[in-house]
């Protein structure tokens, strides 16, 4: 008998043979496109350390969602950054809010297209924070109800799907029975119910405008290192009626996309975050990385972690080589 007996690398010997093994794929039909839309008109600002992401306003806003739609990928995520803000975040459930118009808009144009609308007071708080504040500290129970009322307004103005982000305790609860009671019970929460308090957002609060004006999101998002009490928010969010689970970032954590997906039986869905893009972009930019290959694989590494959906900043162009190939 010679060594070596079984050689692996017969099935790696062509193109074809790998294709033929492959074990996970990376397709269009994963891929969730978000958007950030900016009060005004005649807007489309590069955010400075996200190239190819714009603040757009809404009369720009539909050749940029036309993008995703030629490239058929099944749904945008919508960001919204109001005219002004204030203490109780008064733009997330206004019915003529960015989003509420936006979503109108988009919906009129292409009413195939799913619309997912991230549900969140960050954005429209002067705070900066995710709930309201009281003394200093941001209030879980009183913000419940100001999430669902956003929640509601989003789903009235056509959204296919609310994700709230907020991370407060019994959000999905609340909104599910906000939906329920005024007719939407058919409209799907995709619950960001594992969002880590990470360093990784950091290029969104300057695409979004909402970085806290004090203290941290350290009290209500979850702790980087803890495992274990991502199934626990996983579990209660399915409990309380969520969809889909999101889990977020998605590059140091997919450990927990893993851990997820075996625990649950409900899509995961992996938030490939503006920190990750922005390295991607950054050093591609200098020449160090190949922007193509490495965005590819590391999505695809996504998917083999367990992620059923991906929401990216790069799903136009990974959908646009997806198809070249
Ligand atoms: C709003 C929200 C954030 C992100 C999505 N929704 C920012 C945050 O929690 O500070 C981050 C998305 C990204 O970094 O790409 N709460």
């Amino acid at each position: 008998m010679y060594y070596p007996i079984t050689r692996p690398r017969r099935l790696r010997s062509s193109a074809n043979m790998r294709r033929l093994v492959r074990e996970h794929h990376l397709r269009v039909d994963d891929l969730i496109y978000p958007l950030f839309v900016t009060a005004g008109r005649d807007v489309k600002k590069p955010v400075q350390s996200m190239p190819g992401v714009y603040n757009i306003s809404l009369d720009l806003l539909l050749p940029e969602v036309e993008k995703a739609v030629q490239q058929d990928i099944p749904g945008i995520l919508l960001f919204g950054l109001p005219e002004t803000k204030d203490a109780i975040g008064s733009g997330a459930y206004d019915d003529n809010g960015i989003i509420q118009n936006a979503v109108r808009a988009v919906k009129d144009k292409y009413p195939e297209l799913l619309v997912v609308t991230d549900v969140c007071l960050c954005e429209y708080t002067d705070h900066g924070h995710c709930g309201l504040i009281r003394d200093g500290q941001v209030l879980n129970d009183a913000s419940l109800e100001l999430l669902a009322r956003t929640a509601l307004s989003h789903a009235q103005s056509g959204a296919d799907m609310v994700a709230p982000s907020d991370m407060m305790d019994g959000r999905v609860q609340a909104i599910r029975e906000a939906l329920d009671e005024h007719g939407y019970a058919g409209t799907p929460v995709m619950s960001y119910s594992v969002k880590y308090s990470s360093a990784f957002y950091g290029p969104f609060r300057e695409a979004a405008g909402s970085a806290p004006q004090f203290g941290d999101r350290k009290t209500y998002q979850m702790d980087p290192p803890n495992v274990r009490e991502a199934l626990r928010e996983a579990e209660q969010d399915i409990a309380e009626g969520a969809d889909i689970i999101i889990v977020k970032p998605a590059m140091a954590y997919m450990d927990i996309i893993a851990a997820v997906r075996e625990n649950c039986d409900l899509p995961v869905a992996a938030y490939n975050v503006s920190g990750e893009y922005a390295m991607i972009k950054a050093a591609a930019q200098m020449g160090w990385i190949d922007e193509q290959k490495v965005t590819m694989e590391m999505l695809t590494g996504l998917k083999r972690a367990g992620a059923d959906i991906i929401i990216t900043y790069h799903a136009v162009d990974a959908a646009r080589w997806l198809q070249e190939t």
